[in-house]
């Protein structure tokens, strides 16, 4: 191609064509290796209901995202009103990334347009505990429904804190991110050793 292009040095229409069909055929490559894109994702499967509304408020409940951005949640056993799901969490998770903080939902969605959230869902490799990789493999349409169901709620409370790098002595309240050795892992380690 590039030869061509030397070759010719003056016909300007044909090397833009040639680079168009070069394109062209490299995306057929692409696509026909069975890396997963965004266009294949859209396809999957996703929740129906009798409204977008319903849908990411299932999807939020099933993909247990209260549990870790909703305060209290997990205490209280989910019994906590709507208004004060997705606020962000002050308590951070700490392990060898870092100290990171659950972040506050209802602010993100004010800050990012429908398809920017689709966009962060399906390519940001952030942090644990985040489960990224669920976000990542959700559908087109489901991560659509969340987003709207997250709007629906309004924009509620303060930013979490931001993260700290590793070896940085958290101020808030923190849940150690890093196994320990407990009877568990003892009683695990002997069975592989009959
Ligand atoms: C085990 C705890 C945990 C669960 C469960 C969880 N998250 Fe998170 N989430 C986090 C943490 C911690 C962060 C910050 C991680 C980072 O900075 O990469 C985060 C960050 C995010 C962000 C980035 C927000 C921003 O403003 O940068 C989004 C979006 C998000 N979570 C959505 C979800 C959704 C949707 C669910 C449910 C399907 C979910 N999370 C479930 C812990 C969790």
């Amino acid at each position: 191609m590039p030869r061509t292009l030397k070759a010719r040095p003056e016909t300007r229409r044909p090397a833009s064509r040639h680079v168009l069909m070069a394109s062209a055929a490299a995306l057929a490559v692409w696509l026909a290796s069975g890396v997963p894109v965004v266009a294949d994702q859209a396809r999957t499967p996703y929740v129906k209901a009798r409204d977008p509304l319903a849908a990411g408020r299932y999807l939020v409940l099933i993909g247990g995202c209260n549990d870790c951005h909703t305060p209290g949640y997990a205490e209280r056993g989910g019994r906590l009103p709507m208004s004060r799901w997705l606020t962000g969490n002050p308590v951070g998770f700490r392990g060898p990334w870092g100290t990171t903080y659950p972040s506050n939902l209802r602010l993100t969605v004010q800050t990012l347009s429908e398809r920017q959230w689709v966009e962060m869902a399906h390519t940001r490799n952030g942090y644990p505990p985040m489960p990224w990789r669920a976000l990542d493999r959700m559908s087109e349409p489901d991560l659509r429904a969340i987003y709207r169901f997250i709007r629906s709620l309004g924009p509620a409370g303060v930013a979490a804190p931001a993260r700290l790098a590793p070896g940085v002595e958290p101020r808030t309240a923190y849940i150690p991110f890093v196994p320990q050795a407990g009877g568990l892992v003892r009683a695990n380690a002997g069975d592989k050793a009959r």
